[in-house]
């Protein structure tokens, strides 16, 4: 049997990034509250099953009972349902999806599943929601585990946004310039809640995903003079730097100090206005890593995912998507060596695709997407048995308000192909 990253964090607690993953899967998972990531709006639905209460007949499960009620349950529904797996995933989850991707491919593959009639979505909150409001209306989303939402998503709130529009009014005003050009165009990073993705669509804004956000940025400057980006402040200074926009003019926004810590002259300046969000998992990734890696393997090739902070980016030879990385990797040729810096569950599973090629991780520690780490085969395996009773449990539901304005941000993104 191979060894999984579940195996190596439980064995050995401190060679992981989190030291709640050293834990079983029912002990780290009991904080309570609706998931990280979810939209402050979101209806939660009844009844609640919040970590950690996984019904005990599902924790008592051995792993073989549980791949068993699942596969099961897969054939009973059929077509019914639909699996979206995002590559962050981990394997025992990641096997029962039907179709894997980044998250510009997850939000159009909810779109192209007319026959089924819910999908289960094992990524994170953020996901399920685009999920719903995309979905047809009479489709069901089902996030397996309340609780994987995102860190970075949690750094935006809809409150601090709504606070610092008015700021930025009150320096720009509302009126467009001689072109026709607004003073400023919200642009949310696809990792926040539906709430600000309805901002962005209440005011001419736009969502971007890592592999399109160039594009976004393209759509955003004809229409703006200027642009607010939330909540990766890194995606979104990689992103301008590399359409030439300078770092000085790329002023960062703290939620909590005044004019988020800018004055009135270096606001009225800026290009790019970056919320003071950023990704736990890529912020561990550093130049000393890149520069081990090089020393370790000449001629080595190095690709990071876009969340990676700039100086990284920078001393990388290509970053990009998930699935960018993954082509990256299609590309490659049998012998090369590729240090990747992104989540370990999808670089270990590349690793194994390719033994061909030497492929590791930049970060030494077992680093997962801690919050998508919690989508367990139980909880699948329990929101499966509810579909074939005839039970939606942990379905995600956007309140009609929200999903209309947030649609229109989505379809905008959706029409922004990646370069
Ligand atoms: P992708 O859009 O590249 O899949 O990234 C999503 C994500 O959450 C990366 O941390
Ligand atoms: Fe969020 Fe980071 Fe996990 Fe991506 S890897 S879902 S940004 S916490």
């Amino acid at each position: 049997m191979t060894t999984s990253i579940n195996d190596l964090i439980v064995a050995a607690p401190d060679t992981s990034c989190d030291v709640e993953l050293a834990k079983g899967p029912w002990e780290f998972d009991t904080f309570p509250g609706y998931g990280p990531g979810a939209s402050e709006n979101d209806v939660i639905p009844e009844p609640v099953v919040r970590p950690g209460q996984l019904p005990a007949e599902y924790q008592r499960m051995t792993d073989d009972e549980l791949h068993a009620r699942i596969r099961a349950a897969k054939d009973k529904l059929g077509s019914r349902l639909v699996i979206l797996g995002h590559f962050y995933q981990r394997d025992e989850v990641i096997q029962y999806a039907d179709f894997v991707g980044d998250s510009f491919q997850l939000a159009n593959a909810a779109l192209t599943k007319p026959d089924s009639d819910t999908i289960v979505f094992c990524g994170v909150h953020f996901m399920a929601e685009t999920a719903d409001i995309l979905a047809r209306p009479e489709q069901h989303v089902i996030l397996p585990n309340l609780a994987a939402g995102c860190s970075m998503a949690d750094m935006a709130d809809e409150d601090s946004v709504e606070a610092c529009w008015e700021d930025l009014m009150a320096v720009y005003g509302e009126e467009p310039d001689a072109d026709g050009k607004q003073p400023v165009i919200p642009v949310t990073y696809m990792n926040s809640s539906a709430a600000l993705k309805a901002f962005c669509g209440r005011h001419g804004g736009i969502v971007c995903t890592s592999s399109n956000a160039a594009t976004v940025l393209e759509w955003a400057f004809e229409r703006g003079q200027r642009v607010l980006f939330f909540p990766d402040q890194h995606l979104g200074r990689n992103t301008a730097k590399a359409m030439g926009i300078p770092l000085e003019q790329m002023p960062m926004w703290s939620p909590r100090k005044e004019l988020g810590g800018n004055t009135v002259e270096e606001l009225n300046d800026a290009k790019v206005i970056l919320w003071h969000g950023f990704c736990s998992v890529h912020k561990r990734f550093s130049v000393a890593q890149i520069e081990k890696a090089r020393a370790e393997f000449p001629g080595v090739k190095v690709i990071v995912h876009p969340e990676s902070p700039m100086p990284v980016v920078d001393a990388a030879d290509a970053a990009g998507s998930t699935d960018a990385i993954r082509k990256y990797v299609i590309a490659s040729e049998p012998g090369d060596v590729i240090a990747i810096g992104t989540e370990v569950n999808m670089v270990n599973r590349l690793a194994a695709e390719f033994p061909d090629r030497t492929i590791f991780c930049l970060d030494p520690v077992v680093c997962p997407c801690s919050t998508m780490y919690r989508i367990h085969p139980g909880y699948l395996a329990w929101t499966l048995d509810g579909l074939v009773a005839g039970e939606l449990r942990n379905e995600i539901v956007v309140p009609d308000d929200i999903a209309t304005d947030a649609k229109v941000a989505l379809e905008r993104m959706l029409a922004a192909l990646p370069k």
